[in-house]
């Protein structure tokens, strides 16, 4: 069986990038990390990636002369390297409808909160401030809209009156290692099924 080709674009520590990478070499899964690509020149997932023998780069938005152009840059380097699923793992910026249309289906992010509660930026920190009991993640195709698409897959993790900012993070963080490599694996093996917002999962 051929490798499916996977990107990875990231913002930051990666640790969801490693999580990703981690499964497939654990469990040998016919996956390839082509490339991981970061908006940011001095993330830590590029060390990671460098540690790993993975090709990276960074593509630095301010080095474009617009969102379109700084796109473009991002869509070449994927196709360059044969990507066929882009997996958003912490990447922070929000893709243009241009974009995310030429992956239909083929992009897909982790989001730290049971979506639809708790869109957009420091999800934990609103799900703290909402005063909710239980909070979690979701892995979801990405669509035009913010945190919006089809849901793949979600974990729940219970909120502790102690809990802090960084106690409820951690907790949601070690579910979300478990659920987007999970997601990954799926998509690679041909298992998800999109019925409008629903996403069948086909058993092996
Ligand atoms: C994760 O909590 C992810 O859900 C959020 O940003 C964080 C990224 O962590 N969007 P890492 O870079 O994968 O360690």
């Amino acid at each position: 069986m051929t490798n499916k080709k996977i990107g990875v674009l990231v913002s930051g520590r990666g640790s969801n990038f490693q999580a990703v990478l981690d499964k497939i070499r654990n469990e040998k899964l016919p996956i390839e990390i082509a490339v991981v690509i970061s908006d940011s020149a001095d993330a830590y997932a590029l060390k990671r990636a460098e540690q790993a023998g993975i090709p990276h780069t960074a593509i630095v938005r301010h080095d474009y002369r617009d969102k379109a152009s700084f796109e473009e840059a991002i869509d070449s380097r994927l196709r360059e390297a044969g990507v066929e699923l882009v997996v958003l793992a912490g990447f922070m910026r929000i893709l243009s409808a241009d974009f995310v249309n030429r992956w239909p289906q083929a992009i897909i992010n982790i989001h730290p909160a049971l979506l639809p509660a708790f869109k957009g930026l420091d999800a934990q920190g609103q799900a703290l401030k909402y005063g909710v009991k239980i909070a979690g993640c979701t892995v979801h195709f990405v669509d035009a809209g913010m945190d919006s698409g089809p849901i793949i897959l979600q974990s729940a993790v219970p909120v502790y009156d102690e809990d802090t900012h960084d106690t409820l993070a951690a907790r949601i963080l070690v579910q979300e290692h478990t659920i987007l490599p999970e997601a990954v694996k799926l998509w690679c093996e041909g298992r998800l099924e999109v019925r409008d917002r629903r996403v069948k999962i086909r058993k092996e």
